[in-house]
């Protein structure tokens, strides 16, 4: 069976050539570990919660630019960078995507513009985005307790273990 071209591929051909640009090296590394963890949680947890595949690749889309910004211009890494971060992907990535409908640019939108209001329960698909953010941070050092002892990882974990 040929591997399908998926509107997947289509973000991630807006979103590659932007990560690849970053000049230092150890933000780019940052911007693929990250974001990218942060997509494919994001995918699984979805699909963990009952969510269809299409809302599955727009969790992962949300995941692969939630923090984009702040890798390509690390002045960026503030309290606002949540917002900065909607508005960059909305210029650079979601504005140009041929297949998705506006509800669903919306939802990649607000998932990323929410991102960092962790201490709020937002949509379902907001919260997607959360997790997935903390648990990625988590997972990656499974030893180190700031993360790890989070109540919303650990909720996460318990969902997903
Ligand atoms: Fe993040």
């Amino acid at each position: 069976m040929e591997r399908q071209y998926t509107r997947l591929d289509e973000a991630r051909n807006l979103i590659d050539p932007l990560i690849k640009g970053i000049k230092d090296e150890e933000s780019k590394r940052g911007a693929y570990v990250h974001l990218y963890g942060v997509g494919l949680l994001a995918s699984l947890i979805a699909l963990k919660r009952g969510c269809s595949r299409k809302i599955a690749e727009l969790a992962e889309i949300a995941g692969m630019l939630h923090d984009l910004l702040t890798y390509v211009d690390r002045a960026e890494d503030t309290d606002d960078h949540a917002h900065k971060c909607a508005d960059y992907a909305k210029e650079h990535v979601l504005k140009k995507l041929k297949s998705f409908t506006d509800e669903e640019l919306d939802m990649i939108y607000f998932g990323i513009y929410n991102h960092s209001d962790k201490g709020i329960k937002g949509s379902r698909f907001d919260e997607i985005i959360k997790d997935a953010d903390a648990a990625q941070h988590a997972l990656r050092n499974p030893q180190e307790n700031y993360f790890y002892q989070m109540p919303r990882v650990q909720q996460v974990l318990k969902e997903l273990i």
